[in-house]
């Protein structure tokens, strides 16, 4: 499962209106990871042809899809206070004569099914993430009244996705999230995803290379491949023989143009010794690796039913470190998992310590109904878990600041993938996934160049352009 949560809204504005044009506009927003981010891209792509332009201005649109999280009780929540507001927008629009639809997708259409419909009526589609190669059918149903579409299908949604104009690919910038692979089966005790995502699938590799070469063609330099539990990944390819995740980085490192590729996220179990050789033998394949280990005590990861020990992970890391000795670490942590003591908690902060992590995410416990953590007894109280939360965030900020600092005098490409903040400014990401701002010209956007780096701010670094190398 993956974690940069930022939400984020696809599209920017088109001028043209509706009247001139006969073309409607979408404004989608996206909530929690980057799965969601991918699959709003998806979902413009699919009412492209259906005549809907995408907008960044909710109030000029006539369709708003809300692409939802539900990892957290607080994201789900979020949905629900801005399907408030939207709906006092669709009342404005409606006063002026304007029809406005309100989608729910995502995964707490998923979870939450007819109980958005019951919760804020002013929802004319709820659906869930497996089925929204159907949102054009959908709309039109829900012309005629609301229409909940939480099943899942048979047949694979991405067979039945509209591909992006060229133009399109260029204005979602030079690094670009694919989905490879999608469910869990692993059923940690705190994880709503196997119940929204459903089961582990795979992406046939032949339908995945396609896809990369598309989007290479038209512009794409970066591709990170997401799965809730990518490094499981498990693909057939043209003779029907599995594949694992080093094969697919293999064969994608051949295609033409394709100067990084990512992968996201991962399970410590499934990290197989080819995949931590591919680190070092696939020059493409980038020394950034998102391993969530959750907690660093062996009674709480037992309670997780994470399957592992503490001891297991430490050795993982020490093998991938013998592989790629550079390599950034990355971890997600939940503080205040039911039963979790004073003593168990400062055994993940030991383990923070000793790992010492270019970055981490960490999250307070929240109830997920359904799932087993929430009839556990013992659960934390709220002043505990936050008072837990500030004790690792000034560890981990206190690792990060380090870990960036120690960036600064060396020289490393950066793949720029956009304007910086200041005029002059472009920006882009280390190898090691740093964002970098730099003074230099547009036209670097979209190539890698050799920069040294010569300061560091809360969030990001600074450099100089050294060389073109690409
Ligand atoms: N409460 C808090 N954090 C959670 N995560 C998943 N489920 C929960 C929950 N119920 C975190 C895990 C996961 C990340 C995406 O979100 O750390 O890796
Ligand atoms: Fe959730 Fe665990 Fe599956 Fe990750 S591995 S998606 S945390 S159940």
């Amino acid at each position: 499962m993956s974690t940069m949560t930022t939400d984020q809204t696809a599209g920017a504005a088109v001028d043209r209106s509706e009247t001139e044009t006969g073309r409607r506009k979408l404004f989608v927003k996206s909530y929690g990871c980057q799965m969601n981010v991918y699959d709003a891209t998806r979902m413009a792509d699919v009412l492209a042809p259906e005549g809907y332009d995408e907008t960044g201005e909710i109030a000029e649109a006539d369709l708003i899809v809300l692409n939802t999280c539900h990892i957290r009780e607080r994201a789900s929540e979020k949905v629900f206070s801005e399907l408030g507001k939207i709906r006092e927008l669709k009342m404005e629009r409606a006063a002026a004569g304007r029809e406005t639809l309100i989608a729910v997708a995502g995964c707490v259409a998923q979870a939450e099914g007819k109980e958005i419909l019951r919760r804020q009526k002013a929802v004319d589609l709820v659906i869930g993430p497996q089925s929204y190669h159907r949102l054009p059918e959908m709309l039109r149903l829900a012309k005629a009244g609301p229409v909940v579409e939480t099943d899942f299908p048979v047949e694979d949604k991405f067979d039945h996705l509209a591909r992006p104009s060229n133009a399109k690919v260029q204005s979602r910038g030079v690094a670009a999230f694919l989905t490879i692979q999608e469910g869990c089966d692993k059923f940690c005790t705190f994880c709503v995803v196997p119940y929204t995502r459903g089961a582990e699938t795979s992406r046939p590799i032949e339908k995945i290379i396609e896809e990369a070469t598309y989007l290479v063609q038209a512009g794409v330099r970066e591709i990170t491949l997401l799965g809730q539990n990518v490094n499981a990944f498990h693909g057939l390819d043209e003779n029907g023989a599995p594949c694992n995740l080093s094969a697919l980085v293999a064969r994608l490192s051949h295609i033409p143009g394709l100067l990084r590729i990512r992968y996201t996220t991962s399970h410590p179990n499934d990290m197989t010794d080819d995949l931590i050789a591919a680190h070092r033998t696939q020059p493409a394949l980038m020394p950034f690796l998102h391993l969530p280990v959750q907690s660093g005590s062996d009674r709480v990861l037992q309670a997780m039913n994470r399957k592992h020990r503490v001891r297991d992970y430490i050795d993982l890391i020490a093998r991938i470190r013998a592989e790629r000795p550079d390599i950034a670490l990355s971890s997600d942590f939940i503080v205040g998992f039911p039963g979790e003591t004073e003593a168990e908690f400062q055994e993940t902060l030991d383990l923070i310590s000793e790992i010492d992590f270019a970055s981490t995410y960490f999250f307070k416990y929240s109830t997920r109904p359904g799932t087993p953590g929430a009839e556990m007894a013992d659960q934390v109280p709220e002043d505990i878990k936050s008072e837990r939360l500030a004790r690792l965030q000034k560890l981990t900020d206190a690792q990060r600041h380090a870990y960036n600092a120690a960036a600064v005098g060396k020289i490393m490409p950066v793949l720029f993938e956009k304007k910086g903040r200041h005029p002059g400014q472009i920006g882009g990401k280390t190898p090691y996934l740093q964002a970098v701002h730099v003074d230099g010209p547009d036209h670097l956007i979209g190539s890698e160049a050799l920069v040294e780096i010569t300061g560091t701010s809360t969030n990001s670094l600074f450099g100089c352009l050294a060389e073109q190398i690409s």
